[in-house]
Order: C-alpha cells, then structure tokens, then sequence
C-alpha cells in the first residue's frame, strides 16, 4: 500500500494541467454499452475508477484499446456477457451500477450486484430502480443482486424523489434506446450529465434539457459510433486551486471551466483570495492570508459535497471560524479527526462542522478514509510544518491522476512511498 510524505510549508505556483472529469468519463464510458460501434475518448484519465470501470466493461464483452491516461476506443461488438456486473467488481466501485441502464436497454436485461454502503453512506439506488421501472423494467432483488428485465423499454415519466447524479446518468442511458418518449424530472443538474448527454447526441440520441431539472428524451432504434472529449475534472481543478490557497501560493489551472466552479471560486474571493478566471482557465492566489468562510454543500450548482473535506483543509488556514454544513452525505466527516491529530480545531456537532483558524498544523502520520477526504489530508500536509504521512493512498489514485507529481511540479515536497520503502 503507497503512502505519501509531505514536507509542509512551500508556497505553491505556477500552472498545471487539469485531466478529463472521472465522473464524466465514468459515465461515458459505460455508454459505450448502448453501441455495437465502436466510442472514441480522445483523452482519459489514469486513475483506479477508469481502470476499474474499464474490466467491468471488458467482463460485459468490450474490446478495449488504449490505456487509462491516453486516448481509447471502446467497442461492443456483441457483447453483453453473461450479462452481469458480479459482487467482487461493483464492490471496488460503486459507480460500476452505471452499466445497469445501458445494458437492459441493449439487451433487455442485466443482473448487477447491489452496490452496498460506503465509507461516506449508505447510498441506496432506489431511485434508479423506481425509474427502470417507470419505463416498463421488472426490477427483482435477489441474494445481493438487482435483476432488470425489459423485451423493450417504453418512453415514461420518472419524477425522482431526490435529485441524484448517476440515477439521472443511468436512466438517461435508458432512455435512449426506449421506445416513445421519456421525461425525467427533478434530474441532476451536474456538468457531468451535459457531458454524457453530448456524448449520446453524438450517437444519434435526441434529447433535451440536459442540464436543467427536466430531461426529454425522444427514444431511437440504434444508436452508432462517437468520437468524445470529455471535460475538464472540475473537483480536480477545484483542489489543486485550494492546494495554492493553502500554501499561500498562487496556481493556474488550465483547462479548467470556472462557469463548473463558481460556488467554490465565490468561496474563495469572499475569504480574500485573488481569483482570476478566463476561457479555459481558472488562476487562484491567497499572497495575504484567508478569512473565515460558511459552506453547505448542494447540488450543484451548489458547493459540491467532492469539494468539502478539501475546503475544510483550507478552514484551517482561515482566521476566525468558519461552518462546513455536509447535506448530502451522512458521513463525509472522516476526515475530521486525522485534521484534529494535526492540530486542527474542528469541532462537530450532527452535519455540521465548526473550523476555527488559523491554526498552525503540524505534520502527523494520517489515516485516508475515501478519495476526497485523503485530498483533504494531503492538502493539510502541504500546509503543516514538519512531515506527514497519508496513508492509504490507494483511495486517491481512485480519482487524482499521479498527484503527487503534479504537486511537485507545482514546487511542493510530496513522495510516493510504497509499503517496505522508507
Ligand atoms: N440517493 C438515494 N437514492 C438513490 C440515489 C441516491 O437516496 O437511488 C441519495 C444518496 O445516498 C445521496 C444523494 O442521494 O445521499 C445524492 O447521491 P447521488 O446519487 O447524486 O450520488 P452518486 O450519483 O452516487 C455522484 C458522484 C459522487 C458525488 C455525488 C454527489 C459519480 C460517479 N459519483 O455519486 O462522486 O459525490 O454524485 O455529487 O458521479 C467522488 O467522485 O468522490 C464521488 C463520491
């Protein structure tokens, strides 16, 4: 198991390169399923997630080539498999439940297993279900595994109780291939479902209103190749601006969209940082110290929840006290008490959490938990005096392509250390 050694304490600057969005890709890719044709990515990420949504894809019957980090083709010829997403591979990613409205609308059927609690909540797919089943699916569950079952989808209208980002994905997948027309309301408003949905219209889709919270979708009998880019990851982009801010750097980030990050770039004027943006970029300074700052994360275009435990880092820095109000998952404070071992002062009191700073951290082995909250620990070891070790790093390569070089071209002293090195 990798762990990073941090030195804390150099201002970061310069500019640095943001890789395309794990959550667009993720989705992107499982849309590859709808296709006998073949879907080009011109660019991807080399990150855990892809490479684990990559041999799901391979188990359902793709041919993949390229390498996470590069360009891939994505090809499903046939396909289908045995037509299941089994146990041992949604377990490492829950968003392998991504292949579940694709396929039944492919093939009129797809056993996945249920993807379980995580370390940040319970995060049931009751939505997704209830939406198959708006469009005409059998929806069994069965010893762990959720069997759909469609001879064909027909065009519905799903109201989802709650807005969620992969139901929305998963049921606009569906969609496309249904018969008549789909409306699918209060649906998640993410950049990642535009992202997606451009894909599909590539592929023939017709579809309306990704974006907003009503999504028409006009079904269609195939859909064909497509060539995709998808966009710039926004969290990433999103964490290496706090990485500057909290060494009191200045760092670019580039691509980058600054209309996918306007809660947090508000945030960080409103605490004084200097936040400059421009087309296809987003710079962020803090050359004169934080003031203290409210959060509650929200969809977006709300502060996004992948967002907070990087934020309440930068709390740290802040003077005075500032709130962390976490409303979307039930357990995303894991992060607070490896921050406390560095000597933060945070304290929590149900979804809410009171930073007060600034505080001098000081460097500490630490423990990470999931991929956001281990950006969160790294970003306090960047600014913690002395050396800190985040363990488990294996979380955040799940979802930051080689970090810890990108914060070292950035001027920053982090090493990647793998178990039995020193
Ligand atoms: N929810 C339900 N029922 C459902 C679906 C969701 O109750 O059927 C609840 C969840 O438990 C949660 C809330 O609704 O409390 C919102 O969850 P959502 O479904 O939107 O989350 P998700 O689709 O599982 C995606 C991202 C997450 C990100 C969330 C929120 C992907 C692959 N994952 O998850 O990303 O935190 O949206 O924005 O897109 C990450 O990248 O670190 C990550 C966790």
């Amino acid at each position: 198991m990798d762990r990073f050694v941090i030195e804390g304490g150099t201002p970061l600057r310069g500019r640095t390169a943001v890789r395309p969005a794990k959550n667009a890709l993720l989705p992107c890719l499982a849309a590859a399923l709808l296709t006998r044709e073949t879907i080009e990515f011109v660019d991807s990420a080399a990150l855990g997630d892809i490479v684990s949504m990559l041999t799901m894809l391979e188990h359902l019957g793709a041919q993949v080539e390229g390498r996470p980090g590069g360009p891939l083709r994505v090809r499903v010829a046939n396909g289908g498999g045995d037509l299941e997403a089994p146990y041992d591979l949604v377990r490492k990613m829950r968003a392998s439940v991504l292949v579940l409205g694709p396929m039944v609308a492919r093939y009129g059927r797809a056993r996945v297993s249920l993807p379980g609690g995580c370390a940040i909540g319970a995060r049931p797919i009751d939505q997704h279900l209830k939406g198959l089943a708006a469009l005409g699916a059998e929806v069994r569950v069965e010893h762990g595994y959720v069997e759909v079952r469609a001879s064909a989808l027909t065009g519905g209208d799903v109201l989802f109780d709650r807005a969620t980002v992969t139901g929305t994905e998963n049921l606009l997948m569906a969609a496309t291939l249904a018969d008549g027309a789909t409306t699918l309301r209060n649906a998640a408003r993410e950049p990642e479902i535009i992202d997606l949905a451009e894909l599909l219209a590539a592929m023939g889709a017709r579809i309306e209103g990704a974006g907003t919270d009503t999504i028409q979708v006009e079904g269609v009998a195939v859909l064909h190749g497509a060539r995709h880019g998808c966009i710039p990851d926004r969290i990433e982009a999103g964490t290496l601006l706090m990485a500057g801010c909290i060494t009191g750097g200045d760092v670019t980030c580039a691509p980058a969209v600054p209309a996918h990050l306007e809660a947090l770039l508000a945030k960080l004027r409103e605490m004084g940082a200097e936040v400059t943006t421009g087309d296809g970029w987003i710079r962020a300074a803090s050359p004169d110290g934080l003031a203290s700052a409210d959060v509650v994360t929200a969809a977006f275009p709300g502060f996004p929840t992948d967002l907070q435990a990087q934020f309440m880092a930068l709390a740290t820095q802040a003077r005075g006290a500032s709130t962390v109000k976490e409303t979307i998952f039930e357990n995303r404070f894991m992060h607070v008490p490896e921050l406390m071992r560095m000597g933060a002062d945070v304290s929590v009191e149900g979804n809410v959490a009171i930073v007060r700073g600034a505080t001098g951290l000081t460097g500490a082995p630490v423990m990470a938990s999931d991929l956001r909250a281990s950006a969160g620990l790294v970003l306090a070891g960047l600014c913690a005096e002395g050396s800190t070790e985040v363990r488990r790093i294996y979380h955040l390569d799940r979802g930051y392509e080689r970090l810890e070089e990108r914060l070292s071209a950035l001027g920053a002293s982090v090493r990647r250390v793998t178990e039995g090195e020193k």
